[in-house]
């Protein structure tokens, strides 16, 4: 017989950077500066994205678009290609994302594309840790405790039936 599901996920929504830790508001300014060194000629939206790993380390990404448009790369893979990239070890904690517009920094959070929501969930599989979702804005910042709370019914490598080393 059919039965209806549903999924429901909380998150966290504060009215200014103050109420955050100060770790969380460290890695947002880190956001933000990341941000300024987008290559977005062409939709002239920059996006900043910051991770924070186990260490303490700060690593950062920014979007970086290219003439032939799907070879362009969103700011949140950005940011976890080169943590994985150059430092393997170190699992990622936190990841905070700001996002300029033609106005400056967006007015609302900027939520991740779906392929940068499949790439953070793999990168929580990998390192079999949680990773808090930071969205900074100008008008509030929303707090997500997992990417499963953005991206529910994943796939991931279960479904390949592969044990990740
Ligand atoms: N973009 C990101 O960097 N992250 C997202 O989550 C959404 C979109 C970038 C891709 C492109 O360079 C520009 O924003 C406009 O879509």
């Amino acid at each position: 017989m059919m039965i209806t599901k549903s999924v429901s996920f909380t998150y966290k929504v504060f009215e200014s950077i103050d109420e955050l830790t100060p770790l969380e508001t460290e890695l947002v300014a880190e956001a933000k500066k990341a941000s300024l060194n987008a290559y977005a000629p062409y939709s002239r939206f920059r996006v900043g994205a910051a991770i924070r790993l186990e260490s303490g380390k700060i690593i950062c990404g920014a979007n970086v678009e290219n003439a032939a448009f799907p070879s362009g790369i969103c700011a949140e893979r950005s940011a976890i290609s080169n943590a994985v990239s150059n430092h393997p070890h170190d699992k990622p904690t936190s990841i905070a994302i700001s996002a300029i517009n033609y106005e400056g920094i967006t007015e609302e959070s900027l939520s991740p594309c779906g392929n940068c929501r499949q790439v953070i969930a793999e990168e929580e599989s990998r390192s079999g840790n949680k990773i808090k979702i930071i969205l900074a804005c100008r008008n509030n910042i929303f707090v997500f405790d997992t990417i499963s709370d953005l991206l529910p019914l994943q796939f991931n490598s279960k479904n390949l039936k592969i044990s990740l080393p």
